[in-house]
């Protein structure tokens, strides 16, 4: 048995920033050395919610940053292969292979599709929009991905994913592995506001790629208990987002256990604990920092790597949906008629 293979990635809108480290990215570091791994470029699922001329014109420079960012959080460009979905024209074969074993009804129970039409303020759901969990079905079976490291919003997904799976293995004959979900441990992080997961739509966002002193200000300037008005006032450390990073990211726990103790007591001031949480931060960032530097030092990496894993992925996706159609025995309708229009002697030149 060959490697399993991992499948992941985004859509190009932006930077990643701590929400998406700790929903998926803390994960793929972890595991892509383990297995196979292909990281899309998800635009095609981009556009079902953003899908202006100047959202479209930024893909190739939102692509570019993604990748950055994910190689400087760790993960090794020996060992994954980047692809650009859109320049793979065979996945939306795949997708109006796989759209007829799913119904409308299981996709509209799909949780995470109305919150992103009403994020994208709109007022109906596009067909697209509907679709985005066949879309990605489609993306993870086109290169038989077994294993699939995404935040919890995109749970739903996977489980579409093997749903169809299953029915086109049972319909056709044994094409497909039924991909497996991997989650993150910890639940999604709060944004800087406290309101709501941090989201680059809320602008509530710590960026991977944030310096030092843009980090200090973001924290500094963070939601806390409002009710503490002055620091010998009890505070409350539950649901208070600047304890939540200190949970997740700093990992000097007993430092963590006695600000949580002094905050309950009233006895530390919110500056002190911002203080030394923008320290935690700028410490866990630093290393992505100067891998981040290292990467943009060596010019025109990143664009290499994208078009090579490319190409790399659209061969695999080929012979995927070739298996596809032999199976489903759509390659002999066509077969049939050529061979009928051969016996009658009206062969169309230029037939295969
Ligand atoms: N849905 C993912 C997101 O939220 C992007 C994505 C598209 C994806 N296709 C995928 C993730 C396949 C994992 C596997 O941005």
């Amino acid at each position: 048995m060959s490697v399993a293979r991992m499948l992941t990635g985004d859509r190009p809108t932006g930077r990643l920033h701590l929400g998406h480290y700790v929903g998926s990215i803390a994960n793929r570091v972890r595991l892509h050395q383990r297995y196979e791994s292909f990281f899309i470029i998800a635009d095609l699922h981009m556009l079902t919610t953003r899908n202006t001329r100047e959202d479209i014109e930024r893909v190739a420079g939102n692509a570019r940053e993604m990748v950055t960012d994910v190689l400087a959080a760790g993960v090794d460009p020996a060992r994954a292969t980047f692809y650009l979905q859109s320049a793979i024209p065979e996945v939306g074969d795949l997708n109006t292979l796989l759209q007829n074993l799913v119904t409308v009804p299981r996709l509209e129970r799909v949780p995470s599709l109305k919150d992103m039409a009403r994020d994208s303020g709109k007022e109906e759901m596009p067909y697209g929009l509907l679709g985005y969990p066949v879309l990605q079905a489609a993306d993870i079976l086109c290169v038989k991905g077994q294993v699939v490291p995404v935040g919890r919003d995109n749970a739903a997904h996977v489980e579409v994913t093997r749903e169809i799976a299953r029915r086109f293995n049972n319909l056709y004959g044994p094409v497909f592995p039924i991909p497996e979900l991997i989650q993150a441990d910890t639940p999604s992080l709060v944004g800087t506001d406290g309101a709501a997961k941090m989201s680059k739509s809320r602008g509530n966002t710590i960026l991977l790629s944030d310096d030092a002193a843009t980090v200090r200000r973001k924290v500094m300037g963070m939601y806390t208990d409002p009710n503490r008005v002055r620091a010998d006032v009890p505070g409350r450390v539950e649901g208070n987002p600047v304890f939540a990073y200190h949970d997740v990211f700093n990992p000097d726990r007993a430092q963590v256990e006695d600000l949580k103790e002094r905050y309950r007591g009233g006895r530390v001031g919110d500056v002190e604990v911002k203080e030394k949480l923008a320290v935690a931060l700028n410490r866990f960032l630093d290393p992505i920092r100067e891998r981040r530097a290292r990467i943009e030092d060596d010019r025109g990496l990143v664009d290499q790597l994208i078009v090579e894993g490319t190409e790399r992925t659209r061969r695999e996706v080929r012979q995927t949906v070739t298996e596809v159609r032999r199976a489903m025995g759509l390659t002999s309708a066509y077969t049939q008629v050529r061979r009928r229009a051969e016996r009658a002697g009206r062969a169309v030149a230029g037939s295969r």
